[in-house]
């Protein structure tokens, strides 16, 4: 239909063409190449969401929820970024840098600077913990709904620097090392919650365990825990070391 009317806008002297003839042979391509183009957008801002959830799946700790993936990508095709659509996913590779080693060139800066603002609109709170250290004692912050492990892995503040340099936590938050054993005060510890029997295992072979004590990776703040008081035991397990690795030789 579209090749006839082509053929009559060619034939016909523009003065007796009939307005029927115009109307089809330029609506419907107009209209399917602009639907064409949002989708290969779509489609482009698909593939940099998912590519940023999969840089968080395989770095250790580092988990992108889609929320926190989609508003990176969003930040990034901002036109205010100066980055043009056809560079998103080229700039967000650069900035992940080898991920799967390891190392990162800012994406997870920006990430983190968006599930700040994902948790703020999702009106979450910010839970306030003050941790004793030996002789030092630092404050931490983090959002309801994440663990003491996630102030470890993603923190990024001064108490979140000096967290990371007590608490290891060598299994990624999978309770198999104890390495993030922590004390909780025990004016605190009914609001905390007492450990699940898979804890309360893993607690058994930590360094110098007592009734208060709890595991970092399983400790999830909550609004009822603002203010909490923990204390960093005076040495750590890690049995990761202890797990004996197959014979390959
Ligand atoms: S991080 Fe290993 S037991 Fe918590």
């Amino acid at each position: 239909m579209l090749r006839a009317a082509l053929r009559c806008r060619t034939l016909v002297p523009r003065s007796r063409r009939s307005p029927c003839l115009r109307r089809p042979a330029f609506r419907a391509p107009r209209a399917s190449s602009s639907s064409h183009a949002a989708s290969a957008r779509d489609a482009q801002l698909e593939e940099a969401t998912a590519f940023v959830v999969r840089v968080g799946a395989v770095r250790e700790g580092k988990t992108y929820s889609r929320d926190v993936a989609e508003g990176v990508v969003a930040a990034l095709a901002d036109p205010a970024s100066g980055v043009p659509l056809s560079a998103l996913l080229p700039t967000l590779k650069q900035l992940a840098g080898a991920y799967e080693i390891g190392e990162d060139n800012g994406l997870d800066a920006l990430a983190a600077a968006v599930e700040r603002e994902v948790n703020e609109r999702a009106g979450k709170q910010l839970v306030h913990c003050s941790i004793k250290a030996g002789s030092a004692s630092f404050d931490v912050s983090a959002y309801e709904g994440t663990s003491l492990y996630d102030v470890v892995r993603r923190g990024e503040d001064d108490g979140a620097r000096a967290l990371q340099s007590y608490l290891e936590c060598a299994c990624s938050g999978v309770m198999a090392c104890s390495t993030c054993h922590v004390y909780v005060a025990p004016a605190w510890f009914d609001r905390v919650g007492a450990p699940c029997e898979a804890e309360l295992d893993m607690l058994d072979l930590a360094h110098e365990p007592r009734d208060n004590s709890r595991l970092g990776c399983q400790l999830v703040f909550t609004p009822e825990l603002d203010g909490l008081e923990l204390e960093v035991p005076d040495g750590a397990n890690n049995l990761m070391d202890h797990i004996p690795f197959e014979d390959r030789g």
